[in-house]
């Protein structure tokens, strides 16, 4: 399938040899990056982001992204200040933005927002996250960090931990993580187990432990991916409050590890990953923030047709 127009709503639209694509275009365009500081592939090309939840390193780095290849940005980073907040549809506003840009990058609390965007746009739009769905950028950023610091990714244990229920980036993660030669261990608080449905598929195809217990399972991992329990998509307050604090990632939990076990988050961390574990050799997420920029480069060139 060519690149040129194409939206980027669900990991499940791509296949290996796809995100195997756009991880060696990211590689290629870090390093042109490195040695001519800004490029041109973009250059007359408008991004639109539409951001209707809140953001930091998506919504910055897409931008960053964008300006990196030489074109422009414009967008919101909260729909409260838009004809939104008149009653305007999700649709009515990507048919007005398409009139202004040439690709849309969006992030909308609804799952299924940015599929219907897509359908709705003649441009190409680009999932930053739908709800507790699908994050298949940040997906993206993850398999090209672990094949940075690791040079493979088959033949890896990875360990995804916390809210596996509601966190979007770990769907998308586990569900690229099955086109590779990996174990998995889904380690969570039983209140926040991956969705059945998600575990069944990836049964299908890669080894799956699935545990309450991340001391028993941190001897074993070549990555632990932690996340952040998403309050903000609990329907009840008390569910929250019964998980609330129940795992963390610190120095004690991390003499147990394996030498080069790398530490991973999408950040933002609230109380999940100890600020001092930042300093020790276990530290990827910081790392995880900078590859942001070459992938989305990679996305958002091949989307519009210009690399
Ligand atoms: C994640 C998200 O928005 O899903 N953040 C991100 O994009 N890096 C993770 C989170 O909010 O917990």
């Amino acid at each position: 399938m060519g690149w040129t127009g194409r939206d980027v709503v669900s990991i499940r639209d791509f296949s290996k040899e796809d995100i195997e694509f756009v991880l060696k275009v990211a590689e290629r365009l870090e390093g042109e990056l490195r040695e001519k500081g800004s490029l041109d592939y973009a250059k007359g090309k408008i991004l639109a982001t539409l951001f209707f939840e809140p953001s930091t390193r998506t919504r910055l780095s897409f931008e960053s992204a964008m300006h990196r290849l030489g074109g422009s940005v414009i967008g919101f980073s909260s729909a409260s200040t838009t004809s939104v907040k008149k009653g305007e549809s999700l649709a009515d506003t990507i048919k007005t933005v398409e009139q202004y840009s040439d690709v849309i990058v969006l992030r909308h609390p609804l799952e299924g927002a940015a599929r219907l965007a897509a359908e709705v746009a003649d441009i190409p739009v680009i999932n930053a996250g739908d709800g507790s769905n699908q994050h298949p950028t940040q997906t993206l950023l993850d398999l090209y960090t672990i094949k940075r610091a690791f040079g493979r990714i088959d033949g890896l244990k990875i360990g995804l931990l916390g809210d596996l229920k509601y966190g979007r980036t770990v769907h998308s993660l586990a569900e690229a993580l099955a086109f590779y030669d990996v174990e998995l261990y889904l380690i969570s608080p039983e209140l926040l187990r991956m969705p059945d449905h998600i575990v069944e598929e990836l049964r299908e195809k890669i080894t799956v432990h699935e545990t309450t217990n991340i001391e028993s399972v941190i001897p074993k991992l070549d990555v632990v991916y932690v996340t952040r329990i998403q309050r903000e998509r609990f329907p009840d307050e008390e569910e929250y409050l019964r998980v609330k604090g129940s795992y963390q990632v610190n120095l004690s939990l991390l003499t147990r590890a394996r030498e080069n076990l790398k530490v991973m988050h999408p950040l933002p961390r609230v109380d999940e990953i100890h600020p001092e574990v930042d300093s020790s050799r276990h530290a990827l997420y910081f790392r995880q923030v900078f590859s942001g920029v070459p992938v989305r480069m990679a996305l958002l060139g091949l989307t519009l047709g210009v690399l």
